[in-house]
């Protein structure tokens, strides 16, 4: 027979799924294939409600798998929930099977940040056993707290007291960084002489609450940059879902994290309320349509941020048409919420460690 002739060799499936690429890359639409491939530097990824932000995520944390880019147990993940943990945990594994189990840094802001202290406890004054006070408990110590000083614990009660010890720590104010007039707000001008009494009691007993597990890492991460240093090689990469729930501290948490390396992916959903206390001020510098690099603020370099107006969807099927120029942004007064840190002995843009 004639070369001309000749069938074609049937394609090997392997041959189709290097044309094609991995299967777990199938369906995806190209901004969310971006933000899956992107693996180096920062990538923030703004969509609404179910359109497919968190498949990115987890899409995202395979492909870095399978690329071998990284070992399971050199990623960090962080969500909110508990539940939201199991979930992404669930999709995971749905994709890259028992590997999985080795994910041991994925789980909520709060658990991965306890794990970390777990470690470290010594180097803010606490043991390795240490306990995390539930509420009730939380408000009995507070109220001795109160009681101790002469004050009318009736009058300034030990609920209202822990409503404001939480807010300064999720604002990243140990009581040293507390500004004057948030101490101002309780039992005339005592606030802080009380946040700093509890902070003592809590660590005679060898105790935190929950807003301890953020902000003792800061303090860690901030006193001891050896300890923050390990953590840079440890995590290669690091992947956050539902962004836009980001309180002060937990961003500070991020930062420091993902300031060596800035592999650093987030998915939130844009709502102009939510970005003007999350990603918004922090993350992106200006409203920008479509993919953009090089538009982030200085913390992350040369940010890909897609697609970054409110309501958009990742999936096709969803996807609205929005009149060009009417990004929901455009506007909106970003300022009216500080994002500023401030409280852990250092303002502005740089912490004190090095890059
Ligand atoms: N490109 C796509 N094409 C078709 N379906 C998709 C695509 N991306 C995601 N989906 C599906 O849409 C649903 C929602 O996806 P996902 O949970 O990732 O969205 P989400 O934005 O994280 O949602 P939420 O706002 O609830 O967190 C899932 O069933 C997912 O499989
Ligand atoms: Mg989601």
């Amino acid at each position: 027979m004639p070369m001309s002739e000749s069938p074609l060799p049937t394609p090997r499936l392997s041959d189709l799924a290097r044309v094609r690429g991995p299967d777990y890359l199938v369906g995806l639409n190209p901004e969310q294939r971006t933000a899956v491939e992107a693996t180096e530097g920062p990538v923030l990824v703004l969509a609404g409600a179910g359109t497919g932000k968190t498949r990115v995520l987890t899409t995202r944390l395979a492909h870095i798998l399978s690329t071998g880019k990284a070992k399971p147990w050199e990623l960090l993940v962080v969500t909110f929930t508990n539940k939201a943990a199991r979930e992404m945990r669930e999709r995971i594994t749905h994709i890259i099977g028992p590997e999985a189990e080795g994910l041991r840094w994925l789980g909520t802001f709060h658990s991965v940040a306890a794990q970390i202290l777990r470690r470290h406890a010594e180097l803010v004054g606490l043991k390795s056993n240490y306990t995390i006070l539930d509420t009730d408990d939380q408000e009995r110590l507070l109220k001795q707290v109160i009681e101790a000083e002469g004050i009318d614990h009736k009058r300034w009660t030990p609920k209202t007291l822990a409503g404001l010890i939480d807010h300064w720590k999720n604002r990243g104010w140990t009581p040293d960084k507390l500004p004057p007039a948030e101490g101002a707000q309780f039992a005339n001008n005592k606030g802080q002489t009380l946040y700093r009494l509890y902070q003592d009691r809590l660590r005679v007993l060898n105790a935190c609450d929950f807003g301890d597990l953020l902000l003792h890492n800061l303090t860690l991460f901030l006193t001891q940059p050896d300890v923050l240093a390990e953590f840079h090689r440890r995590f290669r990469y690091i992947l956050v879902d539902e962004y836009q729930d980001t309180n002060v501290a937990q961003y500070l948490w991020l930062r420091l994290l993902g300031q060596a390396k800035q592999n650093v992916c987030c998915v939130g959903m844009m709502t102009s309320r939510s970005m003007a206390g999350g990603a918004r001020r922090s993350i992106i510098s200006s409203g920008s349509n479509g993919i953009s690099r090089g538009r982030g603020s200085s913390d992350w370099n040369g940010i890909i941020v897609l697609p970054a107006h409110s309501g958009s969807s990742l999936r096709p099927d969803q996807r609205q048409q929005r009149p060009p120029g009417q990004d929901p942004l455009d506007g909106t007064d970003w300022g009216r919420k500080s994002h500023c840190p401030g409280g852990l002995g250092w303002r502005g843009r740089e912490p004190p460690d090095r890059r």
